[in-house]
């Protein structure tokens, strides 16, 4: 009787705390098809992913390298968020057509933009093959042994999968190895760049609204997906068709209202649900603050230009949005982690585990091990933390490090190779010089100033010595280094043959991150780096594996490796802190409120005032009559999952996935159902910018709308 009390107890606590969190396997949706429909969905897991019928997975495509996109038309029409296409937008443009500052629409096929490098994955079939990846290894092989032989059958499995297909396939391990999935895909090249609104819409509220609600940001872009004559991906050719999906999304203009069921299908990138308590430590309190800070230095130089000119914007701004996007994350993710206790929390767990584990010789050692494998990463993860943003925060020191490939180079081919682009990157560099030197420079010698401060690095041993003198110091190698002089630079190298190498190791630029390098990352514990990280992994493949045993429940979901995955949840507000209560949803309202028009991320475009005064949505406004821009929700969301179309309970399209509510960014880590939403873009802004801001209804002819 205690014992059933107590179970029913615990049961009575977790599933709160569980509800909503999950990043689910298509394939294996069948499992929680019963849940889904009982929190609203009123369709089948089979609609959502079948091997026997065309289904919502077909409309789902991983964008580029990691977002996610779909298609709504039978035209390859392709959905992403403005923030995915962004480095394809600004490849394309320029002072005179600066489609990052005003758009672009395509109104016929012929004006679609072609963008060579990216592409667009679709998912074919996936399938469990841990028996035949596994098949040879055994608990008592080392883990060399064991990767030999699981390499070899992957090798095998992926060749056979994809013999005599123009597919192709990679297996993927899930829970640390106690599992593998094949993914056969089918890749397309030709995808042309369609549509944009301008920034003031599509990245409306910029780095200062990034990751926050309430969320005011138009974040999307139109791409096209191009298919030869037979319909299977083809390079780019001008006389390529445009892709018939065998499914493209059906758009909803209902909307939805709070609690309402909503599901995201896509691609999140990484996920630590299964993290010990070391590594969340690790985290959010080594890593996360070091990071922080030597961003905050980048960034305040960036923004600082960027606001002087219009060329600096544009030279900075994808920069910029990459390096506060993580920065301001970690943020959100160090409070969220502290606010839930996360490390006690783990530590809890962890000693529950070894209590059970204390008479199983399989796992007994796993959490000391744990612990100390963890003691050698600690230091290494904050080195490589500070030569990654500190040594490699500026140019100056990025393109040092490419003059020393040069320098220990001694093939002449590969010499010449990196002559050629060394040269080609400096005529670019200089171009702009005299306004880029003033902020690399202050970037390299307060980054630098601030790792040595920190007794980082290894060129300044006393951590009291005055920054001041850092600084000169640090001014002195900028100055005379041959990297900051173009006739100096361009004479070394259109005469450089193997006899300079010793020129360029002599430069003090050079030296320099030759001596931080060879501090911070030493062959010694790039070494130890990788054995710690392979016994680390090891460990977590014991530790998961032990959790499942301990309790099934204690394992839900495999965590995020840019596989498609479903998340579910429903529309719901939250209080982010004590006296405040977000909505759930915000409308055209709130950009006219958030409107400034000396600040560049809150200037809103003229013609989206025009409609506002006319109250002019048509199909988009909502039953209260209001133009909706955002809502958020409690879908199990991360960085991959930008593009993801949300879905309501009948699978049609009503928003966008692109970003989650700061306050619960340890979601990565730790999930809090009252804390973590993800944001959605809702479909009618889209919409309504397409096709009422910028007339491109060419577009919204293409698109299937429900009843
Ligand atoms: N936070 C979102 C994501 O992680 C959006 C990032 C791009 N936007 C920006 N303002 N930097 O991708
Ligand atoms: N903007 C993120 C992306 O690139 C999504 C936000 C998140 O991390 O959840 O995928």
């Amino acid at each position: 009787m205690k014992k059933v009390f107590t179970t029913l107890l615990a049961a009575l606590f977790i599933m709160p705390l569980m509800a909503d969190e999950g990043m689910w396997i298509p394939m294996l949706l069948k499992k929680n098809e019963a849940d889904m429909q009982q929190k609203g969905m009123k369709i089948s897991a089979e609609d959502i992913y079948s091997i026997n019928q065309a289904c919502l997975k077909d409309a789902i495509v991983l964008f580029g390298g990691g977002c996610t996109g779909e298609f709504v038309s039978d035209k390859g029409l392709l959905f992403t968020n403005h923030h995915c296409g962004y480095s394809y937008i600004a490849r394309n443009s320029s002072l005179e057509h600066n489609y990052l500052a005003n758009g672009f629409w395509a109104k016929s096929l012929e004006e679609e933009i072609p963008c060579p490098g990216l592409t667009v994955t679709r998912l074919v079939r996936m399938e469990d093959v841990t028996t035949q990846v596994l098949k040879g290894v055994d608990d008592n092989m080392s883990e060399a042994e064991r990767e030999l032989i699981i390499n070899a059958n992957i090798k095998s499995i992926t060749a056979k999968a994809i013999e005599g297909t123009h597919y192709s396939a990679i297996i993927k391990p899930f829970y640390y190895g106690n599992q593998y999935f094949m993914y056969v895909n089918e890749v397309f090249t030709d995808v042309r760049m369609v549509g944009t609104p301008p920034s003031n819409i599509g990245k409306f509220g910029g780095d200062t609204d990034n990751w926050m609600w309430p969320r005011h940001t138009g974040d999307f872009s139109v791409f096209r997906v191009y298919a030869g004559a037979d319909n299977k991906p083809a390079e780019y050719s001008a006389d390529n068709k445009p892709y018939q999906p065998l499914q493209h999304l059906t758009i909803s203009l209902k909307g939805v209202e709070e609690d309402d069921f909503t599901f995201v299908f896509g691609y999140p990138g990484t996920t630590n649900r299964y993290a010990t308590s070391q590594a969340v430590d690790l985290a959010a309190n080594v890593t996360n603050p070091v990071r922080i800070d030597l961003r905050t230095i980048r960034l305040n130089h960036y923004n600082n230009a960027m606001n002087q000119d219009a060329a600096q914007r544009l030279k900075y701004s994808s920069r910029v949005a990459s390096i506060a996007n993580g920065w301001k994350k970690w943020q959100g993710e160090s409070l969220g982690i502290k606010r839930l206790n996360g490390v006690e929390k783990k530590q809890e767990f962890e000693k529950r585990f070894q209590q059970w584990a204390a008479d199983k010789p399989m796992y007994k050692d796993v959490l000391p091990n744990m612990e100390k494998n963890y003691a050698t990463l600690k230091s290494i993860e904050l080195n490589s933390t500070y030569f990654s943003e500190a040594v490699r925060a500026a140019d100056f020191m990025n393109r040092a490090a490419a003059l020393l490939t040069l320098a220990n180079t001694t093939n002449d081919s590969m010499i010449q190779v990196y002559k050629n682009s060394l040269i080609k990157q400096n005529e670019n560099y200089f171009k702009d010089f005299d306004k880029h030197s003033i902020v690399d420079r202050a970037i390299f010698v307060e980054t630098f100033t601030y790792m040595c401060k920190a007794g980082f690095g290894g060129f300044v041993a006393n951590k009291d010595v005055d920054a001041t003198k850092i600084e000169e110091m640090l001014g002195n190698i900028y100055d005379k280094s041959v990297l900051t002089s173009e006739k100096g630079i361009m004479k070394l190298l259109n005469s450089y043959t193997a006899k300079d190498a010793k020129k360029i190791l002599k430069d003090p630029a050079v030296a320099l991150y030759q001596l931080a390098y060879e501090n911070l990352l030493p062959k010694s514990s790039r070494k130890q780096y990788n054995e710690v990280k392979k016994e680390i992994n090891r460990l977590y493949r014991l530790y998961v594996k032990g959790m499942m045993e301990m309790d099934a429940n204690n394992v839900s979901f495999p965590d995020a490796n840019l596989t498609l995955r479903v998340a579910y949840g429903h529309v719901k507000g939250f209080r982010p802190k004590d006296g405040v209560y977000y909505k759930p949803y915000t409308t055209l309202e709130g950009i006219i409120e958030k409107e400034n028009p000396d600040i560049y991320d809150y200037v809103v475009e003229p013609r989206l005032k025009e409609l506002y005064n006319t109250q002019d949505y048509g199909q988009y406004a909502n039953s209260k009559g209001e133009l909706p821009v955002g809502f958020i929700a409690t879908n199990h969301t991360t960085g991959g999952n930008s593009g993801s179309p949300v879905l309501n309970a009948n699978g049609e399209l009503i928003g966008l996935n692109f970003d989650r509510c700061w306050e619960g960014t340890m979601s990565d880590l730790l999930f809090d159902p009252l804390y973590c939403r993800n944001i959605t873009l809702d479909i009618r802004y889209c919409l309504f910018i397409i096709d009422k801001f910028a007339g491109a209804t060419n577009l919204i002819n293409e698109l299937t709308f429900s009843k």
